[in-house]
């Protein structure tokens, strides 16, 4: 399988405050990753900085993503190349609707990959979002409000994961979308992912709920404490930490 990420000994600092200390990580197409730990401990620093967020500063180390350093590249420059983060904390853009940004982002990222792709009309795409929302069972009137204004944050997950099934990234970062979803929409939640997954793309997971295995079966799961990953392995790796928490992975 192709490499798509490789982070080599990432350090990352928010006003002169180390966070992430010296992280490597390697992930292949078709692969998804867990990404564990105690809260604190730098996953969404560590997804923030993988989308250039410019607040962070990056020390030492490099990113690299589907071949190319993008340790200085702008967000939208990174999404281009196919790379896909919700947010922890979805943020709300007033006057902007769903569909209107999905189209322009659908479109931008499309031909920064294929200069020759052919645009779908405006109608051809309103279709296309209509069957993906209904998968996640989003109301159709959701798509023309202001992007994740006033939605509930259940209901801001699931539009994150519409626009994961419409921008069809490389790899999908997914920080904690499974919490505060209601049952239901975990298991659709779930269900796309595993759709996402067979297009042979690749998923970084972060997640707090050890059940996750209950629907996702992950290539490798890694514990992160303190900016560093200090343990890697099978999905076994979920169960040692259901039992024994995090403590004992903490180095003294
Ligand atoms: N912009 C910032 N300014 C100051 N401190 C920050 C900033 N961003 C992150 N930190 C600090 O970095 C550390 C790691 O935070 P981060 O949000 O990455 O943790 P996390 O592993 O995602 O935790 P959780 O499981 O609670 O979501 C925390 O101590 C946090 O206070
Ligand atoms: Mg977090």
């Amino acid at each position: 399988m192709k490499l798509l990420l490789q982070i080599k000994n990432l350090h990352i600092a928010v006003d002169d405050r180390e966070i992430i200390k010296g992280l490597d990580l390697e992930i292949k197409s078709g692969e998804i990753h867990i990404i564990m730990g105690p809260n604190g401990a730098g996953k969404s620093t560590l997804s923030n900085a993988l989308l250039g967020d410019p607040s962070l500063d990056l020390k030492q180390g490099k990113i690299v993503f589907v071949d190319k350093n993008i340790s200085d590249f702008k967000t939208e420059d990174r999404a281009k190349l196919g790379l896909f983060m919700s947010w922890q904390h979805p943020p709300e853009i007033t006057g902007v609707s769903l569909d209107q940004f999905l189209f322009l982002a659908y479109k931008n990222i499309m031909l920064a990959q294929d200069k020759k792709w052919q645009a779908p009309s405006i109608f051809e795409f309103k279709q296309k979002l209509e069957q993906e929302a209904a998968k996640l069972e989003i109301p159709i009137k959701f798509l023309q409000r202001s992007l994740n204004v006033g939605f509930s944050g259940g209901e801001k997950k699931k539009i994150e994961m519409l626009q994961l099934a419409i921008l069809e990234p490389k790899l999908a970062i997914l920080d904690e979308t499974d919490s505060g979803l209601d049952v239901d929409a975990i298991k659709l939640l779930h269900q796309a992912i595993k759709e996402f997954k067979v297009k042979d793309r690749a998923v970084l997971l972060i997640t707090h709920h050890p059940n996750i295995l209950d629907y996702i079966k992950p290539d490798y799961v890694h514990i992160m404490i303190d900016g560093q990953i200090v343990k890697s392995g099978s999905q076994d790796l979920i169960k040692e930490v259901q039992k024994a928490g995090f403590k004992s992975y903490v180095q003294s």
